[in-house]
């Protein structure tokens, strides 16, 4: 079976093939136009601009997957419904609606936290899933525990109450004058740093007896630790290098100590991490080192379509049917 996929949910636009027969999958193309270098000018993703970005990129983006490809036969076309920006979601669904007309393949509408989760089984086999599992989806717009007790099957343990850690790491960066995107800027400053600043930052909800995380406390406590500091400290890169390496540990620190609950709560007997945050490397690290982790590699943890797939492979191989229509939801859960 030949699936295409599209991915529109916030600043990148994602067309990808995959080609599956049984437990054989195989990534055809996984094209990705990113907007990064737009929007950092303003600091973060304006919804509307990204919108007309996807409007844009859309058909060349799908010319070079499926070029690359060679042109297969598809037989269904996966689409991001949701969670995700709006604007952007309805621009890859209208989109993918015209294209299954033209070829008259079904639609399959796909939930994008659950695509993160499955880009892990893009590269690795679904054998070394040993079930029950615990979940850590981080990125951009979401911060979730899930128990995984049946494969493709999800039960919210926690989530964040406020700002998602991607989140975290974009403002904590602005206010640091970083640039956008926070996480790889941050990450980048906060490597083989010695100095540390003076207080620690707080571990938001590390010792309530939840699954659920708070990361605005963090970067209003980031904002005055910024603010208290002299001009000339504000810009020595000693400061912001310590500033950086401590807002990571403190980030890392509460994703590790929950998601460590959650595994001895439930005995969970894998980990799975996805998401544009698990592309930190001092989160994979801590994560190889307190769980039997699965993380994908770090071109499959950012936006991308190939993950989409995948996850409409999973789902029509159970034997789920496509839809005639889809509607996009932001605010769609698990
Ligand atoms: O999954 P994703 O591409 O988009 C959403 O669905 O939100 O995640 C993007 C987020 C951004 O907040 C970005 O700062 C963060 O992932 N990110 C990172 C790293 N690379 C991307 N955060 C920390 N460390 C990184 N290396
Ligand atoms: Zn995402």
């Amino acid at each position: 079976m030949k699936i295409l996929a599209i991915e529109t949910s916030c600043d990148d636009t994602s067309i990808a093939v995959l080609e599956g027969r049984g437990d054989k999958i195989k990534i055809l193309s996984n094209i990705i136009s990113s907007q990064v270098q737009l929007h950092a000018q303003y600091g973060g993703v304006y919804p509307f601009l990204a919108r007309r970005e996807h409007e844009k990129n859309l058909p060349a983006v799908l010319k070079k997957a499926a070029k690359q490809a060679k042109n297969p036969k598809i037989e269904a076309i996966a689409i991001t419904k949701g969670p995700g920006l709006e604007p952007c979601l309805w621009t890859g669904i209208n989109f993918a609606k015209t294209l299954a007309k033209e070829l008259q393949a079904p639609l399959f509408p796909i939930n994008h936290v659950e695509a993160h989760i499955l880009a892990n089984f893009i590269e690795k086999k679904l054998a070394s899933l040993k079930l029950p599992a615990v979940c850590l989806i981080v990125s951009g717009g979401h911060t979730q525990l899930v128990l995984m007790e049946k494969f493709l099957n999800y039960k919210i343990l926690g989530e964040t109450r406020d700002d998602a850690a991607g989140e975290c790491f974009d403002k904590a960066a602005r206010i640091l004058g970083l640039g956008y995107p926070g996480g790889p800027a941050i990450a980048k400053m906060a490597k083989n740093v010695r100095g540390r600043i003076s207080n620690k930052l707080p571990r938001p909800m590390i010792n309530q007896k939840n699954y659920d995380f708070s990361f605005s406390g963090l970067k209003t406590a980031i904002l005055y630790e910024f603010k208290k500091q002299p001009p000339e400290i504000q810009k020595s890169p000693e400061y912001i290098k310590a500033m950086c390496a401590e807002i990571q540990r403190a980030i890392v620190e509460v994703l590790v100590f929950k998601t460590a609950k959650a595994v001895k709560d439930y005995g969970a007997k894998t980990v799975i991490l996805g998401g544009g945050v698990a592309s930190n490397d001092e989160l994979r690290k801590q994560f190889k080192k307190s769980f039997n982790a699965l993380m994908p590699s770090k071109k499959f943890c950012t936006d991308n379509a190939a993950m989409a797939a995948i996850t409409a492979y999973f789902h029509l191989q159970k034997g789920e049917k496509t839809s005639k229509d889809v509607e996009a939801k932001a605010d769609l859960t698990l």
